[in-house]
């Protein structure tokens, strides 16, 4: 009988996910032809985590359509081409016993930019670097970018068109799990707040306004995969600026209400990316936000930020804080976390559950 909350499995609808350490979407900024399609280096950075033991497998932000990629280098699932890309690497986390997620995105008014590796340039991408002229619901920059062209309604109902052909093409390509970029001041959260969203149409101003767009994103996508496909959407439960009218935690926690309703399945909750103010960060600075939203809607949340230490980890499920884990960066350098976690947690028992067996004379004894 498991004794660790990190290794219970979670059934969301009609998905059992083998334990509750996620990796957390992270760009790789690989895709050299810019042409979208997921490449190797995909293959083995996402494979690796699932052979090291994490019971969801997330892409990185894989773009709707060619405009809502961050940078050219980023991946996308808008034609059928990049979908058959997929799945091979699908069916690879599967045979390893992870369950395949994807998170679907639009970049809106971030998009365009250069991916910035260390000692390259950062900013615009030009248009001899493969850039192009972004999108937002406002013609307003984010910091020094360009400022995006406003999306009319025509335009907003291709984008939802975009996010609902993504999703169908994401399931037929293997994709167990679907999680909708609402974070980082990407183009949903750039809808949601009014500091990038100063619409005047039935898109912005009031909540219900700012609101609309992902919850019709939210809704086209659940009528599009069917009942049994969890959906996940990740939210910046906070802007982190309180002197202007912002996205606060306060609307967070009133828009999981309204996105349970719709039949959301998990809030994965992080914060930021829609203002250039200073983050306070430490061990676990966003789970306090996932505690609210979890406390106060019912929804289920996922914690993500600074999670880096499996007894930190089983105490946030333990407290009740959140349903699941994500982990980011420590992912980077330890794709084997989860076969640390259980040897530190003495969950040896799970070890049949999250070795291969190639990789079980490593078991962590
Ligand atoms: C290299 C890198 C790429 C990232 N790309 C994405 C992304 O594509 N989508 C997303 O929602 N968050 C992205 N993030 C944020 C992570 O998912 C995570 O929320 C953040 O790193 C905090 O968790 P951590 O402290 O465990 O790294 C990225 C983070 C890193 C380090």
């Amino acid at each position: 009988m498991s004794v660790s909350k990190l290794f219970e499995p979670i059934t969301l609808r009609g998905t059992t996910i083998r334990n509750r350490a996620w990796l957390a979407a992270m760009c790789q900024y690989s895709v050299e032809k810019r042409d979208g399609v997921p490449t190797d280096w995909h293959l083995a950075h996402l494979g690796a985590r699932a052979q090291g033991g994490f019971g969801l497998v997330m892409t990185e932000a894989t773009a709707v359509s060619p405009e809502g990629r961050i940078t050219p280098h980023d991946t996308g699932i808008w034609n059928d081409e990049l979908a058959a890309a997929w799945r091979r690497i699908t069916d690879f986390l599967r045979s390893q016993g992870a369950t395949p997620a994807i998170q679907l995105a639009h970049a809106g008014r971030k998009a365009s930019t250069r991916r910035g590796f260390p000692g390259e340039e950062r900013g615009v991408a030009s248009t001899e670097e493969g850039g192009w002229t972004p999108v937002g619901p406002s013609a307003i920059a984010f910091g020094d970018l360009v400022a995006p062209h406003e999306l009319s309604s025509a335009e907003i109902a291709t984008v939802i068109a975009d996010f609902t052909a993504a999703a169908r093409r994401a399931v037929d390509a293997g994709f167990e799990v679907l999680e909708i970029h609402g974070a980082h001041g990407y183009l949903m959260h750039q809808f949601l707040s009014p500091m990038s969203n100063q619409r005047t149409d039935e898109y912005g101003g009031s909540f219900p306004n700012r609101t609309r767009l992902l919850l019709q994103v939210v809704d086209a996508v659940r009528a599009e995969v069917g009942e049994q496909v969890p959906l996940i959407v990740r939210i910046s439960a906070t802007d982190w600026v309180e002197d202007q009218p912002a996205w606060t935690l306060d609307q967070s926690v009133e828009l999981s209400r309204v996105l349970r309703e719709h039949g959301v399945d998990l809030v994965d909750v992080s914060s930021g990316g829609n203002a250039l103010v200073p983050i306070e960060v430490g061990p676990g600075y966003q789970v306090p936000l996932s505690t609210r939203i979890r406390t106060e809607t019912g929804i289920a949340t996922g914690a993500v930020g600074l999670i880096t230490e499996p007894a930190q980890a089983e105490q946030v499920l333990r407290a009740g804080q959140a349903d699941v884990v994500l982990l980011g960066r420590v992912a980077l350098r330890e794709p084997a976390w989860p076969q640390r976690a259980a040897h530190e947690l003495g969950m040896e028992d799970a070890a049949d559950a999250i070795y291969p067996p190639q990789y079980r004379r490593g078991v962590w004894a």
